[in-house]
C-alpha cells in the first residue's frame, strides 16, 4: 500500500504554537505540571483536537484523552501519548512531540479521508518529569494501577501547594475515570535525548526499551555556626559531607558502566555565605539497563553515603522514594517500527532509552514501543534542546503508519507484551 505523510508544515505550526505556553527567553519552556502554563497548553491541545473531529476525556488525575472514533467502537483502540509538561528550563521537544505527532496524525488520517477500523486515542499524561511534584509519570503510573492516586494528590511541591489542589485549581480534575482497556497497541514517539541517532547519523530510533530507575531523597544533619570563629578540625559541615557523597557517587556510577548516577538537586540550609551549612537535602538519581548490576549500584551508593557520614560524625537519612522497573517493548511492534521506517525509506537505528517515559508504565498493561527522533548535540532537559523539522515530520510519518498498521487490522494480529 502507498505510505500516508503527516504535513510537515503543520506538524511544524502546532510545535510552535504549543511552545509559547511557558516559553522562556533562551528558546526553552518552563511548564511545570498542573501550573498556569500547563493549563494554557492543555486548553491549546482541548481545542486543536476538538476542531480535528476528537472527543475527549479527563480522568481523575487530569489525563486527557483524544479518542478518534473508529468504525467498530468495541475493538480494543490504538493509543499513542506524551506529556506536555517540562523541566524548569528544559526544552520545546520532550514529551509534547509526541502529543502533537498524535495531533498530525489525526489531522493526516482525516485529511487522507480515512476512518481506522478501531478507536485511535492521544492521551496527555500528566506530570510526566516529576520535577515539581515527584515521582514522575504520574498520570500514566495511576492509569496502569501502579500509583496510588490519593497518595499522589497529596504530593507537595517546594511552596507546599498539593498535586490535588493544583489539578483542581487548574481545573483539569476529572469527575470520573475513563478506561479504554484492553488496549491493541500503545506507541510514543520522543526525542532521543541523548547522542546515540546523531552519532550515527539515522534519523530514527527503534528502543528495545526503558532503563530501570531508582531515586532517592537524601538528607544529612550537620551543626550549623559561625563561620569565623569555628576551626576548621572542629565542624559538622553538612555540605562537605555531600560534597564528599557527590564524588562517590559520581565515582561509583562511572567505574559500574552501562549504569548512571547523578544528583539533580541539592537544598543547603540555611544557605548564607558566612554561615557552616547545618543541613542538606539532595536527590540521587540512578538508572540502569541491567537491573540487578543498578540495585548493586544502588547499594553501594547507599553505603557510601553512611560511611561518609559515619566519618564525619553526622547523622544521615536515606529513603528511596520512587523504583520502577525496566520496560521491555512488545516484540512485534519494535519490529513494526523497524519495517515501516524502511518502508518509508528512513534509516533506523536499535537501541535502549536512557530516559523515562510514560511508556515505561504502559508497557505493563498493552503491547509498547517507542518512535525516537535525534536531539541535536544530545542535549535535552535544557532550553539548547532541538531536533530538526525534517527529523520531527521524519518521526510523526513513523508513527501515523504504524497507526495505521495497527488500527486497520479488525482481524485483530495479537501482539506480545515485550519480557
Ligand atoms: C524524564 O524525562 C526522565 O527521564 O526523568
Ligand atoms: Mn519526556
Ligand atoms: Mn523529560
Amino acid at each position: 500500500m502507498e505510505k500516508l505523510h503527516t504535513n510537515p508544515e503543520r506538524l511544524k505550526k502546532f510545535l510552535t504554537e504549543i511552545a509559547v505556553f511557558g516559553a522562556t527567553e533562551n528558546n526553552g519552556v518552563s511548564r511545570l505540571a498542573l501550573s498556569d502554563e500547563d493549563k494554557g497548553a492543555r486548553d491549546q491541545l482541548a481545542k486543536w483536537f476538538k476542531e480535528a473531529g476528537c472527543e475527549m476525556e479527563i480522568d481523575r488525575m487530569g489525563n486527557m484523552f483524544f479518542i478518534r472514533p473508529g468504525k467498530d467502537r468495541s475493538l480494543p483502540p490504538v493509543m499513542t501519548g506524551s506529556h506536555c509538561d517540562s523541566q524548569p528550563q528544559g526544552g520545546r521537544f520532550d514529551g509534547i512531540l509526541g502529543i502533537i505527532t498524535g495531533l498530525e496524525t489525526v489531522c493526516a488520517l482525516n485529511d487522507a479521508g480515512v476512518q481506522l477500523e478501531r478507536d485511535f486515542i492521544v492521551v496527555n499524561w500528566t506530570n510526566e518529569e516529576g520535577s515539581r511534584f515527584t515521582p514522575g509519570t504520574t498520570g500514566s503510573g495511576v492509569f496502569a494501577g501502579e500509583l496510588d492516586m490519593e497518595e499522589m494528590y497529596a504530593l507537595t511541591d517546594r511552596n507546599g501547594c498539593t498535586f490535588g489542589e493544583e489539578l483542581k485549581r487548574i481545573n483539569y480534575m476529572g469527575k470520573k475515570d475513563f478506561n479504554p482497556q484492553p488496549l491493541h497497541a500503545n506507541f510514543e514517539c520522543h526525542i532521543e535525548q541523548g547522542p546515540v541517532l546523531e552519532n550515527v547519523g539515522k534519523p530514527i530510533g527503534v528502543p528495545k526499551g526503558i532503563v530501570c530507575l531508582r531515586w532517592y531523597d537524601v538528607e544529612i544533619q550537620g551543626v550549623p555556626n559561625h563561620v569565623g570563629p569555628t576551626p576548621m578540625n572542629d565542624r559538622k559541615d553538612a555540605l562537605y559531607a555531600f560534597s564528599c557523597m557527590n564524588q562517590r557517587i559520581f565515582e561509583l556510577g562511572l567505574a559500574a558502566g552501562n549504569v548512571v548516577a547523578s544528583v539533580g538537586e541539592v537544598h543547603a540550609t540555611p544557605n548564607s555565605r558566612n554561615v557552616i551549612p547545618g543541613h542538606v537535602k539532595f536527590t540521587i538519581d540512578i538508572r540502569g539497563w541491567d537491573e540487578p548490576l543498578t540495585d548493586q549500584v544502588c547499594t553501594d551508593i547507599e553505603e557510601a553515603i553512611n560511611s561518609i557520614s559515619k566519618k564525619l560524625g553526622m547523622s544521615v537519612n536515606i529513603r528511596c522514594v520512587w523504583k520502577v522497573r525496566r520496560a521491555p517493548f512488545s516484540p512485534e511492534l519494535v519490529s513494526m517500527i523497524h519495517e515501516t521506517a524502511k518502508e518509508l525509506n528512513l534509516p533506523a537505528h536499535d537501541m535502549v532509552s536512557g530516559a523515562s517515559h510514560d511508556t515505561v508504565y504502559i508497557n505493563q498493561l498493552s503491547p509498547s514501543a517507542m518512535i525516537f527522533v535525534p536531539s541535536i548535540g544530545g542535549r535535552s532537559h535544557a532550553e539548547v534542546e532541538e531536533t530538526s523539522w525534517a527529523d520531527c515530520a521524519a518521526g510523526a510519518d513513523v508513527l501515523l503508519n504504524c497507526v495505521y498498521k495497527t488500527a486497520n487490522d479488525p482481524a485483530g494480529t495479537a501482539y506480545t507484551l515485550g519480557e
